[in-house]
């Protein structure tokens, strides 16, 4: 996708280097940062440089070609892997790409393991560009099926990030938005701020405004009126974590989006590449969800009047802030699950029948 009109992925391999997108300066300023050592792609991790399920796992898959790069030891690749692992605990897609690196590498001899690391690297990430495009391409079909209808602009909210700054390329929620423009289907995008890093706001809007895309930013509690009154024709989001019995868990504030949506009629959809799938956590309580540092909330980043970057403190000094990071939609109030392989139920049977 573009920015400024230059086409971008958000991570790519240059000489050893890891190119990262840095995410924590956007909308204001637009950083390219490398990470030179595994350290470096924890420490992205951790704070957000880079964020969004599918480019943490992306991240951690180059993590460890760096790892091998500093230091040719199994021992030093499975702590690394470890780290990576628990950098940030919701988002299954960590994991995921960490397992299947290091699978990849077991029986790998100490001469090729760079190789091979680092093409499983760029495998990851091509099948993800693959993945968002396909969720894009079968999310389209919704969005033209309301269109048709409504012979109108389809008016689309959506929650948090989960565009392609979230992923290597297209997004997810956002993929089926920008299929549809393409296309030439109207559409207008309400973004959720979503605080209280505000993902919507920075990210969302920032790279739908870069595509062209129309876009409005709402604060995260007015989805509701605007669907009572008609002006959402859909919700899609993206997800962490998807259980096998079809709850999803997502970015903080998606679940009370979802009941809303649930009251009014909404379609409430949700995007998702098949390595955000968790096949084994049964019960939704168990999903690790991640609380992070309530400074996040009491404390507020923007451009001053002379367009200089501040962080300013908005809440009480003596007041105490709790920052969950992640909450649960349960299956029954999500309308269908877009993936790389069609449309399904959010269920089971329908996981298991697309999947296994
Ligand atoms: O805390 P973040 O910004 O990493 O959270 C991102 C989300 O909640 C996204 O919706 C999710 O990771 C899906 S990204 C395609």
């Amino acid at each position: 996708m573009r920015i400024e009109g230059k086409e971008y992925r958000t991570i790519w391999f240059e000489n050893n280097i890891v190119k990262i997108i840095d995410q924590t300066k956007l909308p204001h300023q637009f950083i390219i940062k490398d990470l030179k050592t595994v350290k470096d792609a924890i420490n992205a991790i951790k704070i957000m440089e880079v964020r969004g399920a599918p480019l943490i796992g992306a991240t951690a898959a180059y993590g460890l070609v760096l790892a091998i790069i500093e230091n040719n030891d199994r021992s030093f690749l499975k702590k690394s892997a470890e780290n990576l692992v628990s950098s940030r605990p919701t988002a299954i897609n960590l994991k995921w790409a960490v397992d299947r690196m290091i699978n990849e590498l077991s029986d790998v001899n100490s001469d090729k393991i760079f190789d091979i690391a680092l093409n499983e690297a760029k495998k990851i990430c091509e099948e993800d560009i693959k993945f968002c495009e396909n969720i894009g391409l079968n999310g389209l079909k919704i969005i033209e099926k309301i269109y048709n209808k409504k012979k109108d602009t389809v008016n689309i909210l959506t929650h948090c990030n989960a565009g392609w700054l979230a992923t290597i390329n297209w997004g997810t929620a956002t993929s089926p938005i920008y299929h549809a423009h393409k296309k030439g289907i109207p559409v207008h995008v309400w973004a959720d701020e979503t605080r209280p890093r505000n993902q919507g706001a920075n990210l969302t809007s920032f790279e739908l405004n870069e595509e062209g895309v129309k876009n409005t930013i709402i604060a995260d509690n007015t989805g509701g009126i605007l669907m009572q009154r008609g002006e959402v024709d859909l919700c899609i989001v993206g997800t962490d974590r998807t259980l096998a019995n079809g709850d999803v868990c997502n970015k903080i504030g998606t679940y009370l989006k979802a009941l809303a949506a649930h009251d009014n009629n909404v379609p409430f959809y949700v995007a998702l590449p098949s390595s955000t799938i968790d096949w084994n956590i049964k019960n939704y309580k168990d999903i690790p969800i991640e609380e992070r540092n309530s400074e996040e909330l009491s404390h507020i980043e923007g451009l001053d009047d002379e367009g200089k970057i501040k962080k300013v403190q908005i809440y009480p000094t003596k007041s105490k802030a709790m920052n969950l990071a992640f909450d649960v939609t349960p299956a029954k109030y999500v309308t269908g699950l877009i993936t790389e392989k069609g449309v399904c139920e959010a269920s089971n049977d329908a996981l298991q029948k697309m999947f296994k």
